[in-house]
């Protein structure tokens, strides 16, 4: 038996599915070693409030059994299959003044804690590791998001629950736009990487991805080639088709546009028309090209956690309690090659700072990726070949130390 110790875990960034999972996750480890798990609400507004007074901490501990749940579901288990966060989460961006930072560090301190877990994203994780710093935490971090976009992890929390999503969506719009010849438009959440709307649309039979990496702005050659594909499927007798688009596809000023899914569907009925007047033989039936718009999102934060990211969840959860018991601090767990490993968290944050300094992705889809290429060979368009010097890339992540 290892000395008993009391650690917090926070989740912290936007929600996405199987955040449940790696709190039930580390409970059950943290358990059998007879340690003491406390949740803390809301994040750093949790720690604020624990600075105020506003919690009785004793209650803030997260028990493995004994809960008040009719049936037989008394204990935490129950968890794993609820999306969501049972302890909330905050998307504030970071604390700038002195006397914020002071009542979390203060909070953070009655708390008594020997380590905390913090389930997070790119920028959740740059916030609590820089209060970590200031503090002195014992900090561990765990990559959530559906964006899949955190340096050194090829999988986070919540991908593949949204993949899923995303799958089962176009799956349910195929029959609806097959019975009347329609492209059906889908925009996904992703707003800097295109991670999901690749392997959603891929899983799901899209005919058309556009992604930021591969399509950084939404000009007229890309929509023309998205109109030559409907009817290059249009000749081989296939009327409908499925076009996904990440919202994180800029307008072609290059600026963010709020309804990407809806601009795309109107520009591509339009166009067509246009190619149809041409009077070119191949766009003779394009006058008839109907578009439906619609936008998934808060869907894809909220299904139920499939199997994998319940199985990761566990190998997070694990993973990060083990490192805890080795004195192992300022980690990041991650999944790479098929193992659950851990690298430096300052590596990874300082990857996520210089992105974003720079306003580019920390994680993006590497345009030669195995997925790109499969789009590609599927006949699904994703935009013309980018030679690889032009792609925006993060930082090498070659040198990050791995256990
Ligand atoms: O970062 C994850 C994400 O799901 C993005 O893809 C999306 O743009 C954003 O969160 C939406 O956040 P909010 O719920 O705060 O609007």
């Amino acid at each position: 038996m290892t000395t008993p110790k009391r650690i917090g875990i926070l989740t912290s960034g936007g929600d996405c599915p199987g955040l449940n999972a790696v709190i039930r996750a580390v409970v059950k480890c943290a358990s059998r070693r007879n340690w003491q798990v406390i949740g803390i609400p809301y994040g750093t507004d949790g720690l604020m409030k624990v600075a105020d007074g506003e919690y009785d901490i004793d209650k803030l501990v997260i028990p493995e059994h004994g809960y008040d749940i009719p049936g037989i579901l008394q204990g935490i288990d129950v968890l794993q299959f609820l999306s969501g966060s049972i302890l909330g989460s905050l998307n504030k961006g970071h604390p700038d003044e002195t006397e914020t930072v002071a009542k979390i560090l203060a909070g953070y301190n009655r708390l008594n804690l020997d380590a905390l877990i913090a389930i997070g994203g790119d920028g959740s994780l740059d916030i609590i590791y820089e209060l970590a710093r200031k503090g002195g935490w014992n900090l561990i971090g765990i990559p959530k998001t559906i964006d899949n976009d955190v340096p050194f992890t090829e999988k986070s929390i919540g991908f593949n629950t949204a993949v899923q999503t995303v799958n089962s969506a176009l799956y349910d719009l195929t029959f609806t736009a097959a019975s009347h010849d329609r492209v059906m438009v889908v925009e996904v959440m992703g707003r800097d990487a295109g991670h999901l709307a690749l392997h959603g649309g891929i899983a799901g039979g899209a005919d058309v991805i556009l992604i930021p990496e591969l399509i950084p702005v939404l000009n007229e050659t890309v929509i023309v080639q998205v109109c030559q594909k409907i009817a290059e499927l249009r000749q081989r007798g296939r009327k409908f088709a499925l076009v996904v688009v990440a919202e994180g596809v800029r307008g072609e000023d290059g600026q963010r546009m709020r309804a990407i899914g809806e601009f795309l569907a109107q520009a591509i009925a339009d166009r067509s028309h246009i190619l149809c007047e041409s009077g070119a033989a191949d766009y003779c039936d394009m006058d008839q090209v109907e578009t439906r718009a619609m936008v998934l999102g808060h869907i894809q934060r909220s299904g139920i956690p499939t199997a994998s990211d319940r199985l990761l969840a566990a190998a997070f959860g694990r993973k990060a309690t083990d490192l805890i018991e080795d004195g192992r601090f300022n980690r990041l767990v991650v999944w790479e090659a098929g193992r659950v490993r851990s690298k430096d968290l300052g590596d990874a944050i300082a990857i996520v700072r210089a992105c974003h300094d720079k306003g580019i992705c920390p994680g993006p889809v590497e345009i030669d990726s195995t997925m790109v290429k499969v789009a590609r060979s599927l006949g699904i368009y994703v935009g013309d070949p980018i030679p690889t010097s032009q792609a925006a890339s993060p930082m090498p992540q070659a040198e990050a130390s791995v256990v």
